[in-house]
């Protein structure tokens, strides 16, 4: 019988090193067989972990959020699209409403796509106007039309197209205004650029973007009922990778779903899981995946292998299921169990590509759901996609009754729990990625690739587990 290790039970050893700052250290890596991230994190397909907030973020700061598939389709989708709409180098179909709309209409054009201005155009895509925040300050009666309302043209600074990004930018700055229509010739309207879109470019220079400088985001489907219909509709909406998300994804259920996704969607990244041996990631590269999620059972909010006594502990796993997948160059994501910074450098010296966090990025500012105070603390809910609460609330989704009897036959394979308020996911990867970086330098890599290729573990006992805390002191 093998042994197998967890995080804790192994230390990387420390190399002679030629780094001198963190800084110096590169974290770019890869999702997928074609995705590229600038960060080796992944935010959990969990419904107390990714919505589009928590994928805007992840995505700006150069990794990636999964947005869960517990909520129906359309759901999904409006989240995907969130995220895909949040940025961009021009716009190319902005919104815009007529003249004759009056301000109620206005408004709520803008409540429901999260904008903050409308271009106005006449029926022949004409731009005649702007209505932004400024142009609403004192309130005028929510009847009020448009037209009455709006900077028109013959006072819109725009610019022509073809403009490049940097006199846009100029021009935004020079009139200190929010929003640039770019025009053909005839007014017609061709696009948008806007100062927040600029803003996040400088900003945030790691983003995770695709070919046309949006945002990149991925979302879970399942294996049964409309599981493809719903990889079509997220397909659709610009997603640019998929999960097939199941606890044994060593199954003939996963790898069918595959083989039809992969087979119906055949231009968007795939990622399989989750399975924890060589033979599981060798059957789902075989059937199509472009990248393989690891982990059965290390979750924080996971008792799969209480309930079942199946499983493998994780370090163990990311290294058996990497050897496999380095022979098909198919990278692997470490999912689940990741509690310290330590164990982010741990998972990606053992093979994986990427880390997939749940609690770490539950508690943020970023996740759904409301913080709470319990004495005097803060903290937000964390749950797993397979407790009593989850599927309880599944349920009552679906259903208008909730007296079904499936609650008492369903065997619950996670908990729900709290976690401590964290504060923005900015704060927690700046510590998180600050760790690894520091963690590849003690390893003597300046890239993960030469991570992979320079580290040896030492497998330690529970006392070097003990001295390897703070220890003999009162913590303040
Ligand atoms: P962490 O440790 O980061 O792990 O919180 C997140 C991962 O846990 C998995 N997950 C579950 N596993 N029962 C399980 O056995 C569950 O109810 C459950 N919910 C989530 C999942 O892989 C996630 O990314």
């Amino acid at each position: 019988m093998e042994t197998g290790l967890s995080y804790d039970d192994v230390l990387l050893i420390p190399k002679r090193s030629s780094v001198k700052s963190r800084k110096d250290v590169s974290t770019e890596t890869r999702l997928t067989k074609k995705i590229k991230l600038n960060m080796p994190v992944v935010s959990a397909n969990m419904d107390t972990v990714t919505e589009s907030e928590m994928a805007i973020t992840m995505a700006q700061l150069g990794g990636i959020g999964i947005i869960h598939r517990f909520n129906t389709t359309e759901e999904q989708v409006m989240h995907v699209q969130r995220v895909k709409r949040y940025r961009n180098a021009i716009i190319d179909k902005p919104l815009t409403i007529k003249p004759n709309y009056t301000l109620c209409q206005a408004k709520d054009v803008m409540k429901d796509n999260g904008v903050t201005g409308l271009l106005v155009t006449n029926d022949d895509n004409r731009l005649i106007g702007i209505l932004t925040s400024r142009d609403i300050r004192f309130k005028p009666s929510e009847e009020t039309l448009v037209s009455e309302l709006m900077t028109s043209k013959e006072k819109l600074v725009v610019g022509n197209v073809g403009i490049s990004i940097e006199d846009a930018k100029k021009k935004l700055m020079d009139n200190r205004i929010e929003k640039l229509p770019i025009i053909n010739e005839d007014w017609t309207l061709a696009g948008l650029v806007t100062s927040k879109d600029i803003y996040n470019k400088t900003e945030y220079p790691n983003s995770s973007l695709d070919e046309k400088h949006r945002l990149i985001v991925g979302a879970a489907i399942g294996v049964k009922g409309d599981s493809i219909d719903r990889a079509e509709a997220l397909v659709k909406a610009g997603v640019d990778v998929l999960v097939i998300d199941i606890a044994h994804g060593h199954s003939d259920l996963a790898i069918n779903t595959l083989k039809e996704v992969k087979e119906k969607c055949p231009d968007v990244e795939v990622i399989a899981g989750n399975v924890a041996t060589a033979e599981g990631t060798k059957d789902l590269i075989e059937a199509g995946a472009d990248s393989i999620k690891i982990g059965v059972g290390p979750g924080s909010i996971c008792t799969t292998r209480i309930v079942t006594g199946s499983g493998y502990p994780q370090m163990s796993a990311v290294m058996n299921c990497a050897k496999e997948a380095d022979k098909h160059d198919v990278p692997i994501i470490a999912d689940g169990g990741i509690k310290i910074p330590g164990d982010i450098t741990k998972a990606i010296a053992a093979g994986a590509s990427t880390v997939m966090l749940g609690n770490l990025l539950a508690g943020t500012e970023e996740s759904p759901g409301m913080a709470f105070i319990k004495n005097g603390k803060r903290f937000k809910v964390i749950r797993g996609m397979a407790s009593f609460g989850a599927k309880l609330g599944r349920e009552a989704k679906e259903k208008s009754t909730k007296d079904s009897n499936d609650a008492f036959e369903f065997v619950a394979e996670g908990v729900e729990a709290v976690v401590p308020y964290r504060g923005s996911v900015k704060e927690v990867l700046a510590q998180l990625i600050g760790g690894f970086r520091s963690g590849m330098s003690y390893c003597g890599a300046t890239k993960i690739s030469e991570l992979r290729g320079k580290a040896d573990f030492v497998k330690i006992t529970a006392a070097g587990a003990r001295e390897s805390n703070s220890h003999d002191v009162s913590l303040v």
